[in-house]
């Protein structure tokens, strides 16, 4: 039962989300797999309804990996089509809800409509300043990090940075994150309990999330049951108990 009389507080500030299972949920049903991402698309709509009602401030769904190119072209094309149909119907929408979107990953590998529908929306939505949504759209987290490590040396080379002052922050800045704070909250659906090379460093002192829920049943109730189960927790960032009790 989801409980709403229960109350979610804290709410995590940035939710990031692996949503998967897609393909079982259609599987199941007999159907070919583009249906289960058809359904998920819905998935995704009424999670970044309820995340911002819930006063989440950063979402980031996890729509494609680098490794998700090697899927049959059939799926991949079908995919790119489903997210050019979902940015196009959803830009009111998200100018309505003061929602702005972002995209992490390799936007340049996406097909050129498919960019031209993604740079459109994000450009009509650089003003919203309620929630960030960001897709990680042929995302892989190993890459990022390698970018970012590059720009990093590139600017040590020139004399634009001192080595000794790389820390935690420099990393970040570097990062498709950067200016935005790492998430509190990971979510997988699906069943599987992997990260797949999904926001590595991001993710580091992030609650973690599993649930056997198929992406395309996970709606509103179940995204309030995580931010319950996060609720519940303490966050002790390597600390003891004791030492957090005192603190609050
Ligand atoms: C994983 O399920 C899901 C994906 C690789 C794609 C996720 C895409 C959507 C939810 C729809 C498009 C997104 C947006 C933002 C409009 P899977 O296919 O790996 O499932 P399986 O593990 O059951 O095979």
């Amino acid at each position: 039962m989801a409980g709403s009389e229960r109350t979610a507080d804290p709410v995590p500030a940035h939710v990031a989300i692996i949503m998967d299972g897609n393909g079982r949920w259609a599987k199941k049903r007999h159907r070919p797999r583009l249906f289960g991402h058809k359904a998920g698309v819905d998935s995704v709509r009424a999670v970044v309804e309820a995340a911002r009602e819930s006063g989440v401030n950063h979402l980031t769904l996890y729509a494609f990996s680098t490794e998700n190119w090697n899927r049959p072209g059939a799926e991949v094309k079908g995919l790119m089509a489903l997210l050019k149909t979902y940015l196009q119907a959803e830009l009111a929408n998200m100018k309505k809800n003061n929602i702005r979107l972002g995209c992490f990953g390799q936007k340049e590998r996406l097909p050129e409509d498919v960019r031209r529908v993604m740079d459109e929306v994000i450009g009509d939505t650089a003003n919203c300043s309620g929630m960030r949504l960001n897709l990680a759209l042929s995302y892989g987290s190993r890459t990022e990090i390698i970018g970012a490590v590059q720009e990093i040396a590139q600017k040590c080379a020139s004399g634009q940075l001192d080595a000794e002052s790389i820390n935690d922050q420099v990393m970040s800045d570097h990062l498709y994150s950067a200016g935005q704070p790492d998430p509190d909250l990971m979510i997988r659906t699906g069943g599987e309990k992997r990260l797949s090379n999904f926001l590595l460093w991001q993710l580091s002192y992030a609650e973690i999330y599993f649930t056997e829920t198929m992406w395309p049943d996970f709606r509103k109730e179940q995204f309030l049951e995580a931010l319950y189960s996060f609720a519940s927790r303490q966050r002790r960032y390597g600390r003891t108990g004791e030492q957090m009790t005192k603190a609050e």
